[in-house]
């Protein structure tokens, strides 16, 4: 069906909105596989949905989180999956990788989509559409649209990873800085931690909010900014300051819901890491907390945040590759 030709007027709003937008995030689009690899999108999911029927507690945490620590570092190009090698050590082995997962599951639907159309389908695409397919098992629908076209990149650096992920101890200063540098204001930030409604942290990276000592068990709480009571379950649940092994749920009343119990956590003082409880710590952010605590704004508000975040940095077009194989650039 021929559409009438876009006015004038349309096409400098349209030119101007992709210059401030930046080009390349501009070039994402819904459906892009659509004339190149029409069964692209269902195969992701169904791949995904399968997975996660199966690993409904752990799974979706481990895509979304997965899927942040791309967009992350040089944008959302699938650097976080590429293997180490001698020579490189990359992204996933830094220290922040913190347990990251999910990998298997990109590695499944990639090695379907090459079978059925070879070297179209980015890695990068599969990792952003693996985090929403996820997320939407538990509510039976698309929770957020995913727009596609992202390539991806040759490089991935254990360095990188260090100084662009935020750390569980980062002050609300380091956040606000981390996120601005990708593009994201404090608004995406807010909304953006309220990931941490589902999943799981390791002692040793809230320790030092438990025990005065970084080496023994005994010493009383030393953060005044956590709920004193959850602080004596924690360190019960711990033991040590520097227990690697056990992780605890950031939100133990419904860990595998994405629900808005993240901010109900955050008002009373049960944030995990410093990182959760420092939103509190700045007016902007803490005034955005209440709001929250409602799931149908959470949901609505954390759709556009999470398409921001899946536009950071991205390549189009010319740039970059698609990758063969998710964990190795091609030779
Ligand atoms: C604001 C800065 C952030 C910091 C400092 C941070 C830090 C962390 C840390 C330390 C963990 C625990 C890792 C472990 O113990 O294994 C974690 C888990 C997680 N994070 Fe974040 N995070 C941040 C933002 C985000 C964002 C923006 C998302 C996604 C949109 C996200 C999604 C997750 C998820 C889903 C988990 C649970 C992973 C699992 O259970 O396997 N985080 N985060
Ligand atoms: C995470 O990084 C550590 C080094 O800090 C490495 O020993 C470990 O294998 C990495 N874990 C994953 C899942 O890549
Ligand atoms: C936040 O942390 C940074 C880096 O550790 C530090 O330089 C800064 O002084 C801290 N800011 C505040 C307000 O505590
Ligand atoms: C946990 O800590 C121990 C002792 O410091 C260390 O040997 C081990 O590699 C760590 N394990 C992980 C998974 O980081």
């Amino acid at each position: 069906m021929a559409r009438p030709a876009p006015s004038p007027l349309l096409l400098l709003v349209v030119l101007a909105g992709a210059l401030a937008g930046g080009g390349e995030a501009a070039l994402l689009k819904a459906h892009f596989y659509r004339p190149s690899c029409p069964a692209a999108e269902a195969v992701v999911r169904d791949i995904v949905v399968a997975r996660v029927a199966a690993d409904p507690a752990a799974l979706p945490a481990r895509l979304l989180r997965l899927f942040f620590h791309d967009c992350f570092v040089r944008g959302c190009d699938a650097s976080v999956l590429v293997d180490s090698m001698a020579g490189n050590t990359a992204e996933k082995d830094a220290g922040p990788n913190g347990s990251l997962g999910g990998l298997d599951v990109i590695d499944t639907a990639k090695a379907v989509l090459e079978a059925v159309c070879p070297g179209v389908v980015s890695c990068a695409d599969i990792v952003a559409l693996a985090a929403r397919d996820a997320i939407s098992f538990q509510f039976g629908r698309d929770l957020w649209d995913v727009q596609l076209g992202r390539r991806d990149g040759v490089v991935s650096s254990a360095s990188e990873a260090l100084s662009n992920i935020p750390s569980p101890s980062d002050n609300f200063t380091t956040l606000e800085a981390k996120f601005a540098s990708k593009g994201l204001d404090v608004k995406d930030l807010v909304i953006l931690s309220g990931a941490h409604t589902i999943g799981v942290g390791h002692c040793n990276l809230f320790g030092s909010r438990l025990f005065s000592s970084t080496t023994t068990g005994v010493a009383p709480a030393t953060d005044p900014t956590l709920n004193a009571a959850y602080a004596t379950q924690l360190r019960a649940a711990c033991g040590s300051p520097s227990n690697n092994v056990t992780a605890v749920p950031m939100d133990p009343g419904s860990p595998a819901r994405f629900d808005s119990h993240y901010y109900v956590n955050l008002k009373l003082g049960r944030g995990l890491f410093r990182s959760d409880a420092a939103l509190l710590a700045d007016s902007r952010a803490a005034g955005m907390i209440h709001a929250l605590t409602k799931e149908g704004y959470f949901l609505q508000e954390f759709k556009n945040a999470v398409r921001k975040m899946g536009r950071v940095g991205v390549l189009t077009g010319g740039q970059g590759e698609i990758r063969r194989n998710c964990r190795a650039v091609n030779s």
